[in-house]
């Protein structure tokens, strides 16, 4: 598995697979790698010929007060994952390398109505980051296809009009969200939870499945649905900033002809703000 660090160093190799006729799968990560990630990459081993990975804590998607500087760095254990799972090539830029005027001054792409909805109300900013950055990521490593995890559902619609509107040519493609025994969805930031905490986190996925079965059961009062499980998640002892259901093809407000559904939730336990979403498939 090779470490590149230089634009020019992965423009070659992925110039080099093209040329002999080979796709290339891209899965951009911000390091710190679990189970999930690994399963990101072996969907993009599937997906191709080729896989490359990339490690880059991304300043501009983190807000004042968040924890950029106390991300965990662990590239050893990141590249030993990612060789076990068969990727080739891992891109490590540098700030400078991404930014090259800087992460303050630099070219911002935004994605209307998408990036300020949600979790973007809660994190101004942060929706602009993570365009900017992806597509920094397209721009050098010219992918067929890209894997992002469905835990960030919202980042993955969002990508996905980036790429759509800009004509970018290539696929986004989503992979399921991996769970604990318990339920929890994997996350980097799961290590922020002390034990008492961890035993609470759980209700957040058990509380989008609560009101999946109310949908499911034909519940359309999608408000007093949301309201309910806020307070079920207060009283487990989260602070939720939202809990919502949504059209998954957009993340509109459904209408009575929404189909595909998502609930999507944030909530902070201690220090650790967690996300989720559950698919809900109406008949
Ligand atoms: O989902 C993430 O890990 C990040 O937002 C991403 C897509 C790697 C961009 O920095």
């Amino acid at each position: 598995m090779q470490l590149l660090r230089t634009t020019a160093a992965v423009r070659r190799l992925v110039h080099a697979w093209q040329e002999s006729g080979a796709s290339v799968a891209l899965v951009p990560t911000l390091g710190n790698l679990h189970a999930g990630h690994v399963s990101l990459a072996g969907i993009a081993r599937r997906r191709a010929d080729r896989v490359i990975a990339s490690i880059f804590v991304n300043p501009t998607q983190f807000g004042p007060g968040e924890d950029y500087a106390s991300y965990p760095r662990t590239l050893r254990a990141d590249t030993a994952q990612l060789r076990a799972a068969g990727v080739d090539a891992v891109f490590l830029p540098t700030v400078r390398v991404m930014y090259p005027r800087g992460d303050r001054d630099s070219v911002t792409v935004s994605v209307p109505g998408l990036s300020t909805d949600l979790c973007g109300a809660h994190r101004p900013g942060h929706f602009d980051g993570v365009a900017s950055v992806v597509l920094r990521l397209f721009n050098i490593v010219t992918p067929d296809v890209a894997v992002f995890g469905e835990k960030d559902y919202q980042q993955l619609l969002l990508l996905k009009r980036m790429a759509r509107d800009l004509h970018l040519d290539l696929e986004i493609v989503g992979a399921p969200t991996v769970r604990e025994a318990d339920g929890l969805a994997m996350s980097s930031r799961n290590q922020y939870l002390d034990a008492g905490q961890r035993r609470i986190a759980p209700a957040l996925y058990a509380t989008l499945g609560e009101c999946r079965s109310q949908l499911l059961a034909g519940n359309r009062a999608w408000g007093r649905i949301e309201r309910r499980a806020r307070q079920r998640l207060e009283v487990a002892g989260l602070r939720p900033d939202y809990v919502a259901i949504r059209d998954a093809r957009d993340l509109a407000p459904p209408t009575g002809a929404s189909r595909s559904l998502r609930v999507l939730a944030a909530a902070w336990l201690g220090r650790a703000r967690l996300i989720d979403n559950i698919g809900v498939r109406l008949r």
